[in-house]
This record gives C-alpha cells, sequence and structure tokens, in this order.
C-alpha cells in the first residue's frame, strides 16, 4: 500500500522550526521547498524514514538537511566550473527521482532549462506537474533512452552506486554523450572502503549485492555495488577521448564519493568540492546551579580541511565560540575511511539568559567555506543528532 503524501504540516512545530532555520541560511524558499513529499517517494518512504523508526519530525529534518548538503556539492561545481547558475544553459539531474535536488534547482534556475529523468514513469509525471520541469523517462537498458539533448551538467546521485558491472560501463558512456561541449558529468559511487564489514572485494574492482531500497526495480539493474577508484578509472578511460576525471571522497550524500569527469574542451584544474561538516547534539545535562550542559559531536569529511569554530547560537544571538574537547574514533565506524578523525565538544548554557524554548544551534564553520549547523531546543530533551543510518535519542537531562 502506497504512503500517504507527508505535507510540511504533518512535521511538530519544533522541527518545523529547525527546518526553516536551515533552508534560511541558503535563502530558500521554504513552501516551495517543502511541497509535500509524495507518498510513492521511495527514497524517503522506503529508505529515510525506517531508517529513522518512523519518526517523522527527524526524518523529515534528515531529508531537509541531507538535501541541503546535496545542494552545497552542486554549488561548488556550479561556482568553480561555469561561475554561477546565471552561466549555466541547461542541467540534466539523472536518476532524480521524485526531485529532491529539483526542489532547491528550480529556485536557482528556469524551470525550462532543468532536464530531470527517472526510471520511474509516475515520478517524471509528478516533477512535470509539481515543477513544470522537463522530464525523460529512462529504461532498464541505456541505449533505450532517446533522449538526444545535451547539458552543462549532467549530475547523477546515487544510481551508480546500485549498478552491476557492465551496465556500469554502458550507463556512464550514455550519460557521457548527454553532457555538452564544456560540461561536466558528476555522480556518485560508495566506495570499496564502504564495503559491509566481513565482505570480501569482488578483485573485478566492483562488488555487487543483489539487494536495494528499491521495491519494484530489478536487482538485475539496480542492487548495491562498491567500486575502487581503479575499477571507475578504466570505465571512464574507455569514455570518447578517454577524459579526465577528479575524485571527490565522501563528497556526495553521507558516505559517497563524487566523481566529476571533465566534457569536450573542459579543464577541471582547480576544482575542489568540499563536504559539509557533520555533527549532532549527544547529551544535555542539568547541572546543580541550574545551567544545562550540551555535548555531541562533530565530524569534517574533506581531507585537508578542518572545522575552523564550532559557534553557538540561541534565538540568533551569538552565544561565543566552543573549543573541541576530544577525538572521537568511537563515531568512525559510521564513516569508514574516514579523512579525518571526529571531534567532540561540550559546552553549558545559564538557565538565566536561556529562554524557555530557545532555539540552541551550533555552526559546523570549516575552513572549507562550508558550514554544517546542529539544532537543539531549550530546555532539552528535543534536540536530534546521528548516528550513521539510524537515529540516537538524546541522553541524559533529568530537565
Ligand atoms: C537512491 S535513488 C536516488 C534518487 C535521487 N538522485 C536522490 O538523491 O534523491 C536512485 C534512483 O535511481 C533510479 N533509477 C534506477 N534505475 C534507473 C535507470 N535505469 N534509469 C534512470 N533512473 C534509474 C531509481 O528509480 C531512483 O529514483
Amino acid at each position: 500500500m502506497a504512503d500517504e503524501d507527508l505535507p510540511f504540516d504533518a512535521v511538530s512545530p519544533t522541527y518545523r522550526r529547525f527546518i526553516l532555520d536551515n533552508l534560511s541560511h541558503y535563502g530558500i524558499d521554504p513552501e516551495r521547498f517543502w511541497r509535500p513529499l509524495p507518498g510513492a517517494d521511495e527514497m524517503f518512504f522506503k529508505a529515510l524514514l525506517p531508517n529513522y523508526e518512523r519518526d517523522v519530525d527527524i526524518a523529515a529534518f534528515k531529508f531537509t538537511e541531507s538535501t541541503l548538503r546535496f545542494f552545497d556539492t552542486y554549488r561548488q561545481i556550479v561556482d568553480q566550473v561555469f561561475g554561477g547558475f546565471s552561466n549555466l544553459s541547461s542541467v540534466m539531474d539523472f536518476a532524480s527521482g521524485y526531485g529532491r535536488l529539483t526542489r532547491l534547482l528550480e529556485q536557482r534556475l528556469r524551470p525550462e532549462q532543468i532536464w530531470v529523468s527517472d526510471i520511474y514513469a509516475d515520478a517524471m509525471a509528478w516533477q512535470a506537474n509539481a515543477f513544470g520541469v522537463n522530464t525523460v523517462v529512462s529504461a532498464p537498458d541505456p541505449d533505450a533512452v532517446t533522449h538526444a539533448g545535451t547539458h552543462d551538467i549532467v549530475f547523477v546521485g546515487s544510481l551508480f552506486s546500485h549498478l552491476p558491472s557492465g551496465l556500469f560501463e554502458r550507463w556512464l558512456q550514455r550519460l557521457y554523450a548527454m553532457v555538452a561541449p564544456g560540461g561536466v558529468l558528476a555522480f556518485s559511487v560508495h566506495d570499496v572502503g564502504f564495503l559491509p564489514a566481513g565482505e570480501t572485494p569482488d578483485p573485478s574492482g566492483l562488488s555487487f549485492y543483489r539487494t536495494s531500497e528499491s521495491g519494484s526495480l530489478d536487482y538485475d539493474i539496480y542492487g548495491m555495488s562498491y567500486v575502487t577508484e581503479a575499477y571507475v578509472a578504466a570505465a571512464v578511460a574507455g569514455l570518447p577521448g578517454a577524459p579526465t576525471y577528479r575524485r571527490f571522497g565522501k563528497g556526495a550524500y553521507e558516505n559517497q564519493d563524487l566523481y566529476v569527469v571533465a566534457g569536450p574542451g573542459r579543464s577541471l584544474d582547480g576544482l575542489r568540492v568540499a563536504s559539509t561538516p557533520m555533527g549532532g547534539f549527544e547529551t544535555a545535562t542539568a547541572l546543580t546551579n541550574g545551567d544545562v550542559e550540551f555535548a555531541g559531536w562533530a565530524h569534517e569529511r574533506t581531507a585537508g580541511a578542518r572545522i575552523e569554530r564550532l559557534r553557538v547560537w540561541v534565538d540568533g544571538v551569538d552565544r561565543g565560540v566552543v573549543e573541541p574537547s576530544s577525538e572521537r574514533p568511537d563515531v568512525l565506524r559510521h564513516f569508514p575511511d574516514a579523512a579525518n578523525t571526529p571531534v567532540g565538544w561540550v559546552f553549558r548554557l545559564a538557565r538565566e539568559r536561556t529562554p524557555a524554548g530557545a532555539l540552541v544551534r551550533v555552526d559546523l564553520e570549516s575552513g572549507s567555506g562550508l558550514t554544517g549547523r546542529l539544532y537543539a531546543e531549550f530546555p532539552p530533551p528535543t534536540a536530534i543528532t546521528y548516528s550513521g543510518w539510524s537515529r540516537r535519542p538524546l541522553k541524559g537531562g533529568g530537565l
């Protein structure tokens, strides 16, 4: 049975406030962004929601947060390669599902500049109706996709991370043919370092498993795959002109690597795609003097970068900078092959200076230029955090 559509007002006021604050830092119109999530959207209803124990508030927050992180990735490519959205002619979001990224792209580009494609015809009809964008219904076989257009950016989020050997190369060929001169093809994969514990990598460089979140796609065309860079490099070398590529570890989603392949005549020199810092609140403890001590973790996923400041805001007022208090190697199990060790942090808020119901935010300001934002409410226990694929409840308190 299909899920019901999820409107924004199904989310509790506390979490709506977290979401609205987060969107405001990106200049995103929340009403347009938060069109009801269609019940047929497997990415939300079959992956995100069950991963957060069907807690609509947390899943809605994580949906928004992950989409903004996705956008951080996208706009770095737009800014560095093309000099901004205003210089783009058209873009293609391939395997776009119900348009997580379209919710943001349609706020930066005209609908006629945006092309989306997915194997789900219903998702394409939904996006055409909701956003007025151009749609292409895809197919199991790359050669059956007749789309003749070319685009500045062909972005493929989380399809190659599901492809078996053979189809991996054929989709790469097909999608590279959609790249306009001077454009780029960007796609995400699971690196072999993310292979589930105890699994032995396939000697070919691509390990494939017949499992996925999809309720309908055949495992022959969509499972779970993990690749070595050598495997991807060989596939890219087989493209016309053997183009150059760049790999950005953890450059997409939480744990996928991003590969950017240069279209004809395009140089990728100097391109640097950083990952948004991540973190979470873990505990809130009432102290005998009435203050509250909050603690949590933060993780810089970008190699060569570090979180330079953790800044605490209460109801939009800067309450100062917190120094990381410890290393948190325990968090690493959620981030295999991490470039940096996660850190812990602790800070206190005085009860008399903190109104009940205050919005508490910690900004993770990275030297990469990106900022991750963590949210809680004062007094706790309302707070969210992150532990790999699932929710870790806020502990402590007595408040
Ligand atoms: C993990 S979801 C990612 C969706 C979207 N990119 C995002 O990040 O929210 C993978 C998507 O790939 C689509 N897909 C699978 N096989 C496909 C194919 N042969 N052609 C186009 N899309 C396909 C699925 O329908 C699904 O929407």
